[in-house]
């Protein structure tokens, strides 16, 4: 865990959806820990309820492919706390299904750019405008650093997902820019997560066949992630919108990497 030096998240209210794990549970309490009140949306209530209850938060059961149940997650944080000033809208997934262009079928297609893209689109647009009334907010949607580079091992609809996510972010951070409200795309590299390490712990070659490319020479920690979403969240980034906002252990930036 990292140490927390700072209290610059006082008495914000930040929505966190996928909370219930990963990136989310790490940013929902690191976001705690620097002062806001924390908003924990997840599809899954065992993991969501005691991800709020690790913070402090309020637990609230979204399904983020439903438009009403994503318009309401901001109404009922806006009533509990009486203002929306940061919105992480990071839930996501990766099922395998989604592979090669060549064998994957329209409903995994449809289901990933429904989870992934679609729900930031509902997340956005029913965020703004609490933040507009404001005058005053941070919306960071977590894309990938697959928005910004491609890969063999293809999974083509979380791709093309990322890479929507990663447009509409900038697109609403130039919009929104002089009506105060800062929107950036988060781009995690690979994250060291249970299911990866399951994954690359029955199969070393495939882990190896990654880590190569990072610079860093491993994944990254949820918490890492956590410490880039309080940062995007406060205003310490005050200059920072329409960023591709790229947390992901130089593995963007590498051709060859040091051995
Ligand atoms: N883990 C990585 O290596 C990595 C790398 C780059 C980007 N990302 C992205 O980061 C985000 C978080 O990833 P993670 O690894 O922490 O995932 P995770 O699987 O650990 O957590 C995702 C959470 O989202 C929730 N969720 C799934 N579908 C939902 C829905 N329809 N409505 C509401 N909640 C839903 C799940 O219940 C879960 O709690 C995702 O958008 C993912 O694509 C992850």
């Amino acid at each position: 865990m990292l140490e927390v030096v700072s209290n610059r998240l006082q008495g914000r209210t930040a929505v966190v959806t996928g909370a219930g794990s990963g990136i989310g549970r790490a940013s929902a309490r690191r976001l705690a820990a620097e002062g806001a009140h924390v908003v924990v949306a997840d599809i899954d209530p065992a993991a969501g309820k005691a991800a709020a209850d690790e913070v402090g938060g309020l637990f609230v059961s979204v399904d983020v492919t439903v438009e009403e149940e994503v318009k309401q997650l901001y109404e009922v944080a806006r009533e509990t706390f009486g203002r929306v000033d940061i919105a992480f809208n990071n839930a996501g997934i990766s099922p395998p299904e989604d592979g090669s262009i060549l064998s994957t079928g329209l409903d995994a297609w449809r289901r990933v750019q429904d989870v992934n893209l679609t729900s930031v689109y509902y997340c956005c647009k029913y965020a703004l405008p609490h933040m507009l009334e404001a005058g005053k907010g941070s919306i960071i949607n977590t894309a990938s650093f697959v928005a910004v580079m491609g890969a063999a091992t293809s999974q083509i609809s979380y791709s093309a997902s990322k890479g929507g996510v990663l447009a509409m972010s900038r697109e609403l951070g130039v919009e929104f820019a002089r009506q105060g409200v800062r929107v950036n795309a988060l781009c995690p590299g690979p994250v060291n997560t249970p299911l990866l390490q399951e994954l690359f712990a029955a199969d070393p070659e495939r882990a190896a066949r990654r880590l190569v490319h990072v610079p860093l020479g491993r994944f990254a920690e949820p918490e890492e992630l956590a410490a880039a979403v309080a940062f995007l969240a406060s205003d310490d980034s005050s200059f920072i919108t329409a960023s591709t906002f790229l947390v992901d252990g130089g593995i963007s930036g590498a051709y060859v990497t040091p051995v």
